[in-house]
C-alpha cells in the first residue's frame, strides 16, 4: 500500500532532522518524498517523475534498480549480510580488493575498507600520520591541504577542507592546516588567464611545501575537480606539479576521489588524466554504483609494510569500523566494476561529454549572469553572479542557486546547487535524449531565475 503523502510529510517534519538542511525552513515548506527510482528517474510518492540530475548526491552510476546490481545484492543476501572484517576475512571483500588494485593507478597495492568518503579520509590521514611515527620521523605532523577543498565532515576532514560556511561552529576543535591556493584563487578572484595562473599556484605550492617539509606528514586534494566547496576545475598539469613537489620533500601524496573516481571525469580515476599515482588514494560514492555505503582507502606496499611488526611493538593500524567492509557493499560493488567493463561506460561517455562541453560552451557561457563555467566529465559547475563584468555575486538572501534548483523541480528535473553554482553530475550512463532534458531544462530555468 502506497503511504499517506500528508502523513509522511508529519512524520518527517515531527521526528527527522536532514543533513545540510535549515530545519525551520524545511518545516515549512512540501518536502519531495521519494518512493522508487527507475533508471535514471526518481518517483515520489505521488508518482511524479524527476530526471537525477545530481546523481543522488553523485554516486549513482548506472541508474535506479540496475537488474545486475539488484541481482548481485540478492544473490550476496542469500550468502551473508554482514560478518565482522576485524579478526575475520570473507568473499566479496577479498574479491573487491583484487578487482580494485587491477583498475588502481599504479603502485597501489593494499586496500582498508570503510564507509563513507569522510571516513576514507580520516584513514588516510591517520595512515600519512602513523607511517611517518613509525618510520622515526616524529617530527612530520602536519598535513597540506588546497583552499577551498572539501573532504568530509568528520573532525580530520573538516580540518583539511575546511569551508568557513559549513565549519565556522567547529572550528575550535579543529587541527591546523597549511592551505595552498589552488589555480581558480589566482585565475577567478586574481583575473589571471589560465596558465598565469597555474604557474602562479605551482610556484607558491613550491615554496610553501619545500619551506615545511621537514613538519609534512602530507598533501591531500581533489584531483582536477574540487567539488562541494563549489566545483572549482584545475587546469591540466596541476595534479602533477603538485606530485612532483611532494615526491622531492618526501612528503606523502593523497588523493581524495570520493568524488572523481569511478568515472565521474571521464576516466576511471581523475589522477589518470595527469598520468599520476598518489601514495594514498580515498574512493567512496560510485564504488558501489550509488546503491550502498562502501568506502576504500588505498595505499602503496612501502605505506603499509611501516605497519608490520610483533604483535607486541603495538605498530598496527588501530582503526576499524563495526561495518567495515561491508559484504553486501562489496558484491554490490564487484558487480559495479563488472558494468563498468563490460558495458563500455567509460567509451559511452565521449561523445555525451562532448555534448556536454558544447552545450556549455555555446549556450551558457554568453548569459548575462553566468560568470563561470566549470567542467570536467559529468561534474559541472555553473556559477551566477549579479554583475558579470564585476564577478559580483548575488546577496546570498537572494538564494539564486535555491531559485533555479526550484523551478527545476517543477519541470520534472532534481539538481542541487551549491551556494549560487548550479551543479550537473548525471549518471554516467544517461541517455542522449535525458542530458539533453537536463541541460534545456537547466538553461531555461537559470534564464528565467537570472532575467526576471
Ligand atoms: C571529495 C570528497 N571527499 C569526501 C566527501 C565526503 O563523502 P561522504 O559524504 O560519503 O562522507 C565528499 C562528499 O561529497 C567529497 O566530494
Amino acid at each position: 500500500m502506497t503511504a499517506n503523502y500528508e502523513d509522511l510529510k508529519q512524520l518527517d517534519h515531527t521526528h527527522l532532522w536532514h543533513p545540510f538542511t535549515q530545519m525551520q525552513e524545511w518545516m515549512g515548506e512540501d518536502p519531495l518524498i521519494i518512493e522508487r527510482g527507475e533508471g535514471h528517474y526518481l518517483i515520489d510518492v505521488q508518482g511524479r517523475r524527476y530526471l537525477d540530475g545530481v546523481s543522488s548526491l553523485w554516486c549513482n552510476v548506472h541508474g535506479h534498480r540496475k537488474p545486475e546490481l539488484d541481482e548481485a545484492l540478492k544473490r550476496q543476501i542469500g550468502r551473508l549480510a554482514h560478518s565482522t572484517f576485524l579478526g575475520l576475512s570473507h568473499v566479496p571483500g577479498i574479491e573487491l580488493s583484487h578487482k580494485l588494485i587491477e583498475i588502481a593507478p599504479p603502485g597501489l597495492t593494499r586496500v582498508f575498507y570503510s564507509d563513507s568518503g569522510a571516513t576514507a579520509v580520516e584513514i588516510a590521514l591517520k595512515m600519512a600520520f602513523q607511517y611517518w611515527q613509525l618510520k622515526g620521523e616524529k617530527e612530520r605532523t602536519r598535513f597540506a591541504s588546497l583552499a577551498e577543498a572539501y573532504h568530509g565532515d568528520t573532525i580530520g576532514a573538516m580540518s583539511v577542507g575546511y569551508s568557513e560556511t559549513f565549519h565556522h561552529f567547529h572550528r575550535p576543535l579543529l587541527f591546523p592546516v597549511i592551505r595552498l591556493n589552488p589555480p581558480h584563487i589566482f585565475r577567478y578572484l586574481r583575473r589571471m588567464d589560465e596558465q598565469e595562473a597555474l604557474k602562479s599556484a605551482i610556484r607558491e605550492a613550491e615554496e610553501t611545501l619545500s619551506r615545511e617539509r621537514r613538519s609534512l606528514a602530507a598533501l591531500i586534494m581533489e584531483p582536477l575537480m574540487q567539488g562541494a566547496a563549489g566545483m572549482w576545475s584545475q587546469p591540466p598539469g596541476y595534479v602533477k606539479a603538485l606530485k612532483g613537489i611532494c615526491r622531492k620533500n618526501r612528503i606523502l601524496f593523497i588523493l581524495d576521489e570520493v568524488a572523481t573516481g569511478f568515472g565521474r571525469t571521464g576516466k576511471m580515476f581523475a589522477c589518470e588524466h595527469e598520468s599520476v599515482s598518489p601514495d594514498i588514494l580515498c574512493l567512496a560514492k560510485g564504488i558501489s554504483g550509488g546503491y550502498l555505503p562502501l568506502a576504500a582507502t588505498l595505499a602503496t606496499e612501502e605505506i603499509f609494510s611501516a605497519f608490520l611488526g610483533e604483535y607486541q611493538e603495538f605498530k598496527s593500524f588501530f582503526h576499524g569500523h563495526t561495518y567495515t567492509g561491508n559484504p553486501l557493499g562489496c558484491a554490490v560493488a564487484l558487480a559495479n566494476l563488472e558494468l563498468f567493463k563490460r558495458q563500455k561506460i567509460l567509451e559511452k561517455m565521449r561523445p555525451k561529454i562532448l555534448y556536454l562541453i558544447k552545450r556549455l560552451e555555446e549556450d551558457f557561457l554568453s548569459l548575462p549572469h553566468v560568470g563561470d563555467v566549470r567542467q570536467w566529465g559529468f561534474m559541472v559547475g555553473i556559477e551566477l553572479v549579479e554583475n558579470k563584468a564585476a564577478l559580483k555575486a548575488y546577496p546570498s538572501a537572494r538564494r539564486v542557486g535555491r531559485q533555479v534548483i526550484r523551478e527545476a523541480r517543477k519541470k520534472g528535473v532534481i539538481i542541487r546547487p551549491l551556494g549560487d553554482v548550479i551543479v550537473l553530475m548525471p549518471p554516467l550512463t544517461i541517455a542522449d535524449g535525458e542530458l539533453k532534458t537536463l541541460v534545456d531544462v537547466v538553461y531555461d530555468c537559470i534564464r528565467q531565475v537570472t532575467e526576471s
